[in-house]
């Protein structure tokens, strides 16, 4: 399982990006350069009361953009809530989309996208490279430090009659140009940034672990454990040190490009069917499964984690495989400490009798299949137990 040959074929797709302090404000030029009239601002109501969709708004109406806001939407956003604003996209006569926003944003926005560009339900492009036509022009501006949304080839959309979050996993999916702008992610609050941020690391680590990764995608998962160990808990402790929160900006760009590319694990495919069933935030379940998956996979990946620990700033030369798991499985504990992530799933209201159905779910989210040890249904429930 282990062995990984550096010639396999592997394809690496990112979109165009600006990093850095003010890149957002370049929004509207980018838009009029993607050929955008009336671009419809995709946000969310916490944006619009913090001000920052009023500012953006301004911004493309003085470039001479007719902007349509849409922020009818809700975290890990609804099968109706895209179809909602497909419909607006379609009765205002959108031509293009700026996502502002975090994960639950940017996924709703390429949803729309989907939708407008090739018909149907969002339900009917679950799964990978299902999508034929390509979407309006996409500018993807994040607000916070995690998702990496803005530049992967991913969209996670809840089907809310079945209760699962279902993966649409295309390239038509990358927006034409990510602005990431750390300024925006000052506003952020202490518990939605250690969320984030542990959901940035977790991207980080299920790609360096994953069948998919490639030694590009290492670079990007390694720097990325890198920057979260070093910048998280300050970024909570200082929501305005732009210093730390531009290292977390990158942290996520950084992990966006690993696992856009190497995809995911049983932590995500876990999370995802605990997002779907109960509405539970992402961030926090992906903190809380992480310490159990990396028990779970450490036998068939050993190498892989002692290199996820050492750049996680354990010192690992020398030392057993046991000494290393217990080593980053006490990293990952103190990470989530020091940033007051520390609830269990029981804290979030799962149940024993919750388990069967999750791992029922779990075990059909495309994530499995990139997790460096195949899991049963039984060790899945395990795991879930583990972290109850
Ligand atoms: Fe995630």
């Amino acid at each position: 399982m282990e062995a990984r040959t550096a010639g396999r074929l592997r394809k690496f797709v990112a979109p165009e990006f600006v990093f850095g302090v003010g890149a957002s404000r370049l929004a509207a030029q980018y838009a009029v350069n993607l050929g955008a009239r009336r671009p419809m601002l995709v946000t969310d109501q916490g944006l619009v009361d913090v001000g920052a969709a009023s500012r953006m708004e301004g911004e493309l109406r003085d470039a001479g953009l007719e902007c349509v806001v849409f922020s009818q939407l809700t975290p890990n956003p609804k099968d109706h809530e895209v179809i909602e604003g497909a419909r607006r996209f379609r009765e205002e006569r959108c031509d293009s989309l700026v996502g502002l926003g975090g994960g639950s944003v940017l996924d709703c926005a390429k949803g729309i996208g989907v939708v407008q560009a090739n018909g149907g339900s969002i339900l009917d492009y679950e799964g990978v490279d299902t999508i034929a036509k390509p979407l309006p022009p996409l500018v993807g501006i994040p607000t916070t430090s995690g998702s990496s949304a803005d530049v992967s080839q991913f969209a996670i959309i809840t089907d809310t009659t079945r209760k699962v979050k279902i993966a649409l996993v295309s390239k038509m999916l990358v927006p034409d140009v990510s602005l990431i702008d750390p300024e925006l992610t000052v506003t952020l609050g202490p518990e939605l940034t250690a969320d984030t941020g542990l959901d940035a690391l977790t991207h980080a680590m299920e790609a360096y672990a994953s069948n998919a990764s490639s030694p590009v995608t290492d670079l990007f998962a390694l720097e990325a454990m890198r920057l979260v160990a070093g910048h998280l808990a300050q970024a909570v402790r200082s929501p305005t040190d732009i210093e730390a929160r531009t290292q977390m900006s990158l942290a996520s760009l950084n992990a966006g490009l690993a696992f856009s590319n190497a995809i995911l694990g049983a932590v995500h495919g876990m999370a995802h069917s605990l997002g779907g069933s109960l509405d539970l935030p992402h961030g926090e379940c992906n903190a809380i499964l992480l310490g159990p998956v990396v028990r779970y996979n450490f036998p068939s990946a050993p190498q892989r984690y002692r290199e996820a620990a050492r750049a996680l700033g354990c010192a690992v030369d020398g030392a057993s495989d046991d000494n290393v798991l217990q080593a980053l499985l006490d990293t990952i504990t103190e990470l989530r400490v020091s940033v007051g992530v520390t609830k269990t799933l029981s804290a979030l209201g799962v149940t024993r009798a919750d388990i069967p159905r999750l791992a029922e779910l779990a075990m059909k989210d495309p994530c499995l299949l990139t997790n460096p040890r195949a899991p049963t249904q039984r060790e899945i429930e395990a795991i879930y137990e583990a972290a109850l």
